[in-house]
């Protein structure tokens, strides 16, 4: 019996939440979250953080662009996010003279703040659950597009019967794989200027090589400005327009954090996987990482080498290079920890308590008892289809510029002539495509991964063309490379460049007999009639079981608490500033300082180079009023929060409710956190907001813009003497304990 209890006290424990994980809707903090996060020292109230009624800290949060979070941290509309949700932007304004990427950027008053076309913030007015409307109808659906055809005419209908404000919009999404529906209200600003950027020595400081990192010294932010019409509206961009009046903005602390404070972050994270059958995730570990990582692997082996030769290279494939590796080492790191961290053990142990506790009850035996056969055979019969996915992905869609270009243009090869705006964003998109082009580069990767292509993916799949020009080439990867790059006009950007421009229709025509254009047409058509329909159809049948299997973990777990995978809507997370223990005798302090950088500092490297002025503010000791207690300027910190991609930029609130820092990547070590989250090592990497002011008003000398700030100091008189009960001065105390 004593074993039993302890058995099933052990399970429960593995499967409950760890403080730190789960995104969760603002709507239900209170149901769920209030009481735990008060635990934790959280100050505030669910309603401070989320209120319709009346203004709190959602108010203050923006998605990005779509793709990022920002934050309101002033009463005229100042935005803050990360340089790396900026870079677009910050390029766009740069020019040799005016590098601000190289340089920084810092407008000296309101009217130098750069406009940025296509750039939006949307901020949301109000969630509601509309699972009911959404589902009306659904539960006799004879299948899952009977059922998802019925959702779709909820939607319509919902949508249509919304009393939105004049400059709002909605928006219902899926959550919990479909088994309930959130209706947002949003309200989009489209005038948002650029204000400050740091050089990318700061702003991306260590680049590539500590990306994912810890200990890690960026100073990864960027400063924007909302605009609106003189009532304080959403307006298209006008020079009429003015500082945007929020309807809350968060008050930035100087007083920092240490270790175990409560966290709290706030945004929009992209997409995570939590609740995937032990199946899949196997698959990923033994099958889909392992050959995307062999993949990018070869093709930055050929980049990293050419860009070490030629400075000039090193420039042009910089961001290229970036984009590769970013998920190359993020995906190496999730198949690290999920191994390390006993995943698939946990995954399994859930699923045989699952099934134990379905089997003890008739009702959900028979509704619920042959879900893992069903997932364990569909993941089986899934497994070539989604290899096969990934490959073509990888190789035809992805890392050899040549076959990119081949996608990007197959739209216009299918027209019959090209009117003048097509001819200009054509002619532009080359442009700014060969800009950054060497197709001796390519040429070698094309061989490389060409070869992982044909020889792992069926045969079948692949165009008789395609597979002609192989054996035309003696199967010699790099004959074939060499007589498709040869002969393909795509390697001589000025030549078709100057085509599109001057003879548009025989543009087309050469576009479509090119060797080039036909090989990767021929892949892609292949691919999409053979292997993808099959992955689509499995797909749709795991898609739905999945669906059911959610329904079924609510229903068979009802101690636990869930939150849905991200999906780009407004998430909470909290957690504790945390260092964490990467390997055997290792374990990771949560702050690095500006030491740090000086420490990491390589003059003229393209990584680690550090800007004389910062260099110099150190060496004095000029750091104002952003250093902490102990006189040092803390630069990164390090969270249990659980966050994802679309969370850079998301800001790490304290217990009151005040900016202490900037979200912009995670520990590599955690990032299977996507999958699976697990306390001990999943950490997610914060800027200090303290580093931030010190480069704003010591380093860019923009000292108006933290004049416009509201800064506090929270901690300052918190500490409480013992023997009297009195609040006393943090500085006494020091001096005190000296
Ligand atoms: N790893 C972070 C993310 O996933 C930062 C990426 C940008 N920085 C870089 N060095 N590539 O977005
Ligand atoms: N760098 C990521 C982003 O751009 C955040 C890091 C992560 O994936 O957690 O959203």
């Amino acid at each position: 019996m004593r074993i039993i209890t302890f058995v099933f006290v052990f399970l429960i424990s593995q499967m409950s939440l760890h403080a730190g994980e789960g995104m969760w809707l603002p709507l239900f903090l209170k149901q769920l979250n209030e009481a735990e996060m008060q635990s934790m020292g959280m100050k505030l109230t669910a309603e401070d953080i989320y209120s319709v009624n009346k203004g709190s800290l959602k108010d203050a949060i923006v998605h990005f662009g779509g793709f990022c979070t920002g934050e309101v941290i002033s009463n005229q509309g100042l935005v803050l996010t990360n340089h790396h949700c900026g870079y677009g932007q910050i390029q766009s304004h740069s020019t040799l003279e005016n590098n601000y990427l190289e340089d920084g950027f810092w407008a000296a008053d309101k009217g130098k703040e750069l406009s940025n076309p296509g750039l939006f913030v949307t901020f949301i007015v109000r969630i509601e659950d509309v699972s009911d409307a959404i589902l009306k109808g659904t539960e006799g659906a004879a299948n899952a597009k009977a059922r998802q055809s019925i959702i779709d005419k909820n939607i319509d209908a919902a949508k249509k019967s919304m009393e939105l404000g004049k400059f709002e919009d909605v928006l219902i999404r899926p959550f919990f794989e479909g088994n309930q529906y959130f209706m947002f209200t949003t309200q989009t600003f489209k005038d948002i200027r650029l204000v400050g950027a740091p050089p990318s020595s700061i702003g991306k400081f260590g680049a590539d090589t500590d990306n994912w990192e810890w200990p890690r010294h960026t100073g990864d932010f960027a400063l924007f400005r909302i605009y609106a019409n003189k009532d304080n509206n959403p307006a298209e961009y006008s020079e009429d327009n003015i500082p945007y009046t929020p309807r809350h903005f968060l008050p930035v602390s100087l007083d920092g954090v240490a270790e175990d404070d409560f966290t709290m972050v706030f945004g929009f994270p992209g997409r995570t996987r939590e609740y995937l059958p032990s199946f899949a995730v196997e698959q990923v570990v033994d099958v889909l990482n392992p050959a995307k990582i062999d993949i990018r692997t070869k093709a930055l082996e050929i980049i990293d080498g050419a860009m070490r030769e030629d400075a000039q290279v090193k420039i042009q494939y910089a961001s290229k290079q970036a984009r590769i590796a970013n998920a190359w080492k993020k995906w190496i790191g999730e198949s690290q920890g999920l191994q390390k961290t006993g995943a698939l053990e946990k995954k399994r142990m859930l699923e045989s308590e699952f099934l134990k506790r379905v089997n003890a009850k008739p009702e959900w035996k028979q509704k619920y008892g042959s879900l893992l056969n069903d997932f364990e055979r569909l993941y089986k019969e899934v497994r070539p289809y989604a290899l096969t996915r990934d490959y073509f992905n990888e190789i035809a869609g992805r890392n050899i510029e040549l076959m990119r270009l081949v996608n990007a243009l197959s739209r216009v090869a299918k027209a019959d002539s090209m009117d003048e705006g097509l001819q200009g964003r054509v002619a532009n998109y080359l442009e700014n495509f060969y800009k950054d082009y060497r197709p001796e580069i390519d040429k070698k990767v094309f061989a490389s991964l060409m070869e992982v292509y044909f020889n792992k993916v069926d045969g079948n799949y692949i165009s008789d063309y395609a597979k002609e020009r192989v054996e035309d080439a003696g199967k010699n990867y790099t004959d074939l490379a060499e007589k498709i790059y040869s002969k393909s006009i795509f390697t001589r950007g000025d030549e078709l460049i100057t085509m599109v421009k001057k003879d548009p229709d025989n543009a087309i025509k050469t576009i479509r007999e090119d060797i080039a254009f036909q090989f990767g047409r021929g892949l892609s058509e292949a691919y999409y009639d053979s292997s993808e329909k099959e992955y689509t159809r499995i797909n749709d049948e795991l898609k739905e079981l999945q669906r059911t299997y959610m329904k079924a973990l609510m229903e068979v777990f009802p101690e636990q608490r869930f939150y849905p995978d991200a999906n780009s809507t407004m998430r909470v997370t909290y957690g504790q500033v945390k260092g964490y223990e990467p390997r055997d005798g290792v374990r990771y302090q949560p702050v690095t300082y500006l030491d740090g950088v000086l420490e990491k500092y390589k003059p003229g490297d393209y990584e680690f180079d550090v800007p004389i002025k910062l260099r110099k503010l150190h060496a004095g000791k000029d750091y104002g009023q952003y250093a902490d207690e102990t006189g040092k300027v803390p630069v990164c910190f390090l969270g249990s929060n659980h966050t994802t991609g679309g969370n850079s930029g998301s800001p790490a609130i304290d217990a009151h409710g005040n900016l202490i820092g900037l979200n912009f990547d995670r520990v590599w070590e955690g990032t299977m956190s996507d999958l699976n989250y697990d306390a001990s090592i999943c950490r997610n990497i914060m800027v200090d907001v303290r580093y931030i002011l010190f480069i704003v008003d010591k380093y860019a000398g923009a000292t108006h813009l933290v004049e416009e700030m509201k800064l506090v100091r929270p901690k300052r008189f918190s500490k409480v003497n013992p023997k009297k009960g009195i609040p006393i001065p943090k500085e006494k105390l020091k001096l005190k304990k000296n």
